[in-house]
């Protein structure tokens, strides 16, 4: 008997991913081994989610944990580059399928494997950033999207082929939702949410409390960040990781960090998702007021469009293409001295930056006070003005000479 070829799979537990296990060994006669990915999501043990890909028929499975590489490889340029698709979404999804990905190569290559699949639909970003990924790190890869070709488009259909073909079928009653999430938060969509009028229930998170339910007293913190990178929490020295769990905790509780909004999918429609990133949103409104204080006006405001791009270029699948890097060399560039501390203030659901301090901050005092110290040559201001102004003010006169025409 020749050696069957090797199918390398992002494996979650859930149903689809499961059904992908038993249908590249029936429909594509493959060996499959099943990938699980620790990127800090909410699960009850991923060792059974293990064991349950080798019942399903995966020759191999691995539990790989992420999270620290997650953090020091992908969040740090994504809090270096206030990451916002569309200037509000934190892209958690978009961060960890490269990650991801990369692992799914590596143990391809380990294992031989041509193939790597995954359990996205044809309709959404992630099933274009699995395969970006995957042929940035290695473009000889053939990729198979199962779910993109199986026939099933209801569960009950799914649930019926798995019965039948010895797949398990989750025992507790699927969520209405279809949800992703690890340490830089959660999103939520499909449901009752794909109404855009509903307001998203109260259950849909877990993360966040309400803000009506949020405490009555204001909790404050101080984050600390060196060349662009959170390094503390209240004075005290933690890593990034430490300090977006903490945070996810502090911002979570006090009813932070919740979006709703409709976006633009890459795939071209338009989409109601709900988010919370406690942590992300928090740490990105801390790092721009920080920004603020150290950065050059000519270079902050030409990081704003930097910013939205590199958003974009991640959204769209691309960490590990020429653009994305290119864009990270300018943004590298501005960060060195973005160090000091920022307070912020937690209540009800807001996030406020209350202080900010830093060595390398180039506001001056003298230079901004209206008080005796007051060092703004303000004579010159005059001139300055005649010169800036002159074109707009050349213009000017020429429509008053041609008012009457
Ligand atoms: N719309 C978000 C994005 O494209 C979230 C995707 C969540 N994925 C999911 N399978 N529910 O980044």
């Amino acid at each position: 008997m020749t050696e069957k070829e090797k199918v390398v799979l992002a494996y979650s537990g859930g149903l689809d991913t499961s059904i992908c296990i038993k249908w590249l060994m029936d429909e594509h006669n493959l060996d499959v081994i099943a990938v699980i990915g620790e990127v800090g999501q909410e699960h009850e043990g991923l060792e059974a989610i293990r064991q349950k890909a080798l019942r399903t028929g995966a020759i191999e499975a691995y539990v790989v944990d992420m999270r620290e590489e997650f953090v020091n490889e992908y969040l740090t340029d994504a809090i270096r580059a206030n990451a916002l698709y569309e200037n509000k979404y934190p892209l958690l999804s978009a961060l960890s399928r490269p990650v991801i990905s990369k692992h799914l190569v590596r143990i391809a290559h380990e294992h031989g494997a041509k193939y790597i699949a995954h359990g996205c639909t044809g309709k959404g970003n992630d099933q274009v950033r699995f395969e970006t990924s995957v042929w940035l790190l290695d473009p000889s890869i053939k990729i198979i999207a199962p779910v993109r070709e199986w026939p099933f488009k209801t569960r009950p259909e799914e649930i019926e082929w798995a019965a039948e073909h010895g797949v398990e079928v989750p025992v507790t009653n699927a969520k209405p939702y279809s949800i992703d999430d690890n340490l830089w938060g959660r999103a939520i969509e499909c449901g009752v949410l794909e109404d855009p009028w509903n307001e998203p229930p109260e259950d849909i998170y877990t993360m966040t409390g309400s803000p009506e339910a949020a405490p009555d007293k204001p909790e404050y913190v101080e984050i600390g960040f060196d060349g662009g990178i959170p390094v503390s929490l209240d004075g005290k020295d933690m890593s990034y990781i430490d300090i977006i769990y903490k945070l996810n905790e502090i911002a979570g509780r006090n009813g932070y960090g919740r979006l709703d909004m409709i976006e633009n999918r890459l795939v071209g429609v338009k989409s109601r998702e709900c988010y919370e990133q406690p942590a992300a949103l928090a740490l990105i409104t801390a790092h721009k007021a920080l920004e603020d204080m150290c950065l050059e006006r000519e270079v902050l405001h030409y990081k704003l469009g930097i910013e939205q791009k590199w958003a974009e270029v991640v959204y769209y699948g691309q960490w590990f293409a020429p653009l994305k890097m290119a864009l990270d060399g300018f943004i590298n560039a501005t960060q060195e001295h973005v160090t000091g501390t920022v307070r912020v203030k937690f209540y009800k659901g807001n996030c406020t930056v209350v202080g900010r301090r830093s060595d390398y901050s180039v506001y001056d005092y003298a230079l901004a006070t209206y008080d005796k110290e007051d060092s703004f040559d303000h004579e010159a201001s005059a001139g300055f003005i005649e010169l800036f102004a002159l074109p707009a003010k050349t213009w000017a006169q020429n429509r008053q000479l041609n008012a009457d025409k």
